[in-house]
């Protein structure tokens, strides 16, 4: 399943209803953004984020401290939790693992991501093997302070950097906890050189973590990336790839990436992406809007229209890709489905 990100419990550019036409199942929204605005007595007030963003199906939030550290240059992080200045009033704020919960336990999201402590993909030395054993010991303040275990799930993460033994030994630590589900973290980030590493972290800990709960990728969107993660065992999957790409007039197809700003697209009436089935790509004739390349080109990057066009399709080929990947392992043809995904990439015709 890939999860679109709703940072500031919206979808950048598109409706809810439309998110659910995509059949969309599952969003995920930030609990560093949701507390700040607006903020935990509003979402209280409302009774959750569901019902603030008229969206019934499923949420997961982050906890916060990864867009904390990644947004904000001047976080610290003790052992009591993160500190930051605020973004509206520059006021020191704390954010600790249980404050990240009873947020999230305001915005009532039916998963919860513990409080983890996030270091750099890249990062040597003490640092990661602290942040690693920092984050079990705030996932079991995170779970101590969690008061709707029943109805919000709560799911661990897997720190420890590029280090195969750190991996290991969080793996093991965590699966005590027992949590409903497992995520893999410090992935996200970095420079793209590192993708092999990546890789090898993602193969560490699926290869040890169980196979019955949700495994989940933070922060891993690339098309390619999704498909060999699906591959070593992997089943969920959040990115701001495919949203924010669309503001740059990119479209994700299966014969790779078209930067539709390129001048020579400014005649080209064809769909964005032949065969596509969402909304925008559709003919007229199949009830879909038979919008082209052409028209997006003309639109992106001026009028804003332009990038929700691409937001909708880019959202409908990533929920796409892991449908069929889905499909492909139910039918005990996922060999197959890898080979023509890679065929399509690098030797289709565009
Ligand atoms: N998003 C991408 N990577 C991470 C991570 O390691 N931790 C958290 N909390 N969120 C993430
Ligand atoms: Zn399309």
């Amino acid at each position: 399943m890939f999860m679109p990100v709703a940072t500031q419990a919206s979808l950048k550019g598109i409706t809810p209803e439309q998110l659910e036409q995509l059949d969309c199942k599952i969003c995920l929204n930030n609990t560093y953004h949701l507390g700040l605005k607006p903020g935990q007595e509003a979402l209280d007030t409302v009774g959750g984020a569901h019902k603030f963003q008229s969206w019934n199906r499923n949420i997961l939030t982050d906890s916060g401290g990864f867009q904390m550290v990644s947004l904000l240059k001047l976080a610290t992080i003790t052992e009591e939790g993160v500190n930051f200045l605020s973004p509206h009033d520059g006021s020191p704020m704390l954010l600790t693992p249980e404050h990240s919960i009873s947020l999230q336990n305001s915005i009532g999201s039916d998963i919860v991501m513990q409080l983890d402590d996030v270091v750099a993909t890249l990062t040597k030395g003490p640092r990661v093997e602290e942040a690693m054993w920092r984050s079990i010991r705030w996932l079991d303040r995170c779970i101590a302070a969690h008061k709707n275990p029943d109805t919000q799930n709560i799911f661990a993460i897997i720190q420890g950097g590029l280090d195969p033994e750190l991996r290991k030994k969080c793996c093991e630590e965590m699966m005590k906890r027992d949590t409903p589900g497992i995520a893999i973290g410090g992935l996200s980030g970095g420079e793209d050189k590192e993708s092999y590493c990546k890789v090898n972290s993602v193969d560490q800990c699926t290869e040890i973590l169980p196979a019955n709960k949700p495994r989940y990728c933070m922060g891993v969107g690339y098309a390619e990336d999704l498909v060999v993660s699906v591959a070593l065992g992997a089943d969920l999957f959040d990115c701001v790839y495919p949203t924010r790409t669309a503001r740059f007039g990119n479209a994700i197809t299966k014969y790779g990436v078209l930067n539709l700003q390129k001048r020579h697209y400014a005649y080209d009436f064809g769909p964005v992406e032949e065969g596509c089935k969402c909304p925008i790509c559709k003919p007229k004739s199949e009830g879909g809007l038979g919008i082209t390349r052409a028209y997006v080109h003309h639109l992106v990057t001026k009028e804003t229209v332009g990038a929700h066009f691409l937001t909708l399709h880019n959202v409908h080929y990533q929920l796409e890709l892991m449908r069929q990947a889905r499909q492909a392992i139910i039918a005990d043809k996922f060999p197959e489905y890898v080979h023509q995904f890679f065929s399509d990439l690098h030797g289709g015709d565009k």
